[in-house]
């Protein structure tokens, strides 16, 4: 509602894409594109791999780098995974928690993304919560209870001082990498009803400085139109955000 709290976020993810040796290349074609817009905090999400160099790259051009995932837990046994801490201790500032591919094809469920949502804050991280309905549960008319759901679930526990930190991006799933755009005024339906969660939660203070962002096949072409409703505070940018027109999408 009130803009003036809330800086717009446009975050990029690039899933499971982009070599680490493609990413200074990559920082050097996004500076030619757009010159960083000031009221516009811009991120990019790569995999843990390329966070090294994308931090590195990324710097000049002010961009905050983030990852796409973590490990709930602090340290210990578990092969092959990554910590919040470590996360930090190489500079990363954001993290993607329960994004839809990781819930559908990793098993991650709403106790894990609450899980993983405590262990990012702890560590003094800005986690990008997703919560999204499939296709199915639309067309069933349960959209505003699936997500009232999600997000009540992934913020179980996290006090209002720390909500400060948290970002909640609406991706509805049928939109994700399929061409097919929410319409505005289903994207800011939904991202009301984020904020509206989270004034019943907390207070009106936490609910209006929250920023929530919509994605889903976000491009230089509709990006305008869906940052500025009033509830949609930026987008996380999947398939636009490993081409430069990334950098259109930032400035729009
Ligand atoms: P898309 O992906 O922009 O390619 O639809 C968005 C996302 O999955 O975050």
């Amino acid at each position: 509602m009130n803009r003036k709290y809330r800086k717009t976020i446009i975050a990029g993810n690039w899933k499971m894409n982009m070599l680490p040796s493609q990413v200074k290349p990559f920082a050097d074609e996004l500076k030619a594109v757009s010159p960083r817009a000031k009221w516009c905090e811009t991120v990019i999400c790569a995999p843990f791999v390329d966070l090294p160099a994308a931090i590195k790259a990324f710097k000049e051009l002010r961009i905050s780098v983030g990852a796409e995932n973590l490990n709930e837990n602090e340290k210990g046994a578990y092969t092959g995974e990554v910590a919040a801490n470590m996360l930090v201790d190489l500079g990363v500032k954001y993290v993607i928690i329960g994004h839809s591919e990781r819930r559908q094809y990793y098993g991650e469920t709403d106790f894990s993304v609450n899980k993983k949502v405590h262990a990012a804050l702890e560590a003094g991280l800005q986690p990008i919560v997703c919560v999204g309905e499939s296709l199915e549960e639309r067309e069933m008319g349960i959209t505003l209870e699936r997500i009232n759901l999600q997000v009540k679930a992934a913020l179980s526990g996290v006090s209002a001082e720390k909500m400060r930190r948290v970002v909640i991006a609406y991706e509805p799933i049928w939109a994700i990498g399929t061409g097919k755009t929410a319409t505005t005024e289903q994207a800011e339906e939904v991202c009301k009803l984020v904020r509206d969660t989270v004034r019943v939660i907390y207070n009106d203070e936490t609910a209006e400085a929250l920023r929530v962002q919509y994605g889903g096949s976000v491009n230089a072409g509709n990006a305008a139109e869906l940052f500025a409703q009033p509830d949609i505070d930026g987008g996380l940018v999947g398939g636009a955000s490993l081409k430069a027109e990334f950098g259109v999408v930032a400035t729009a």
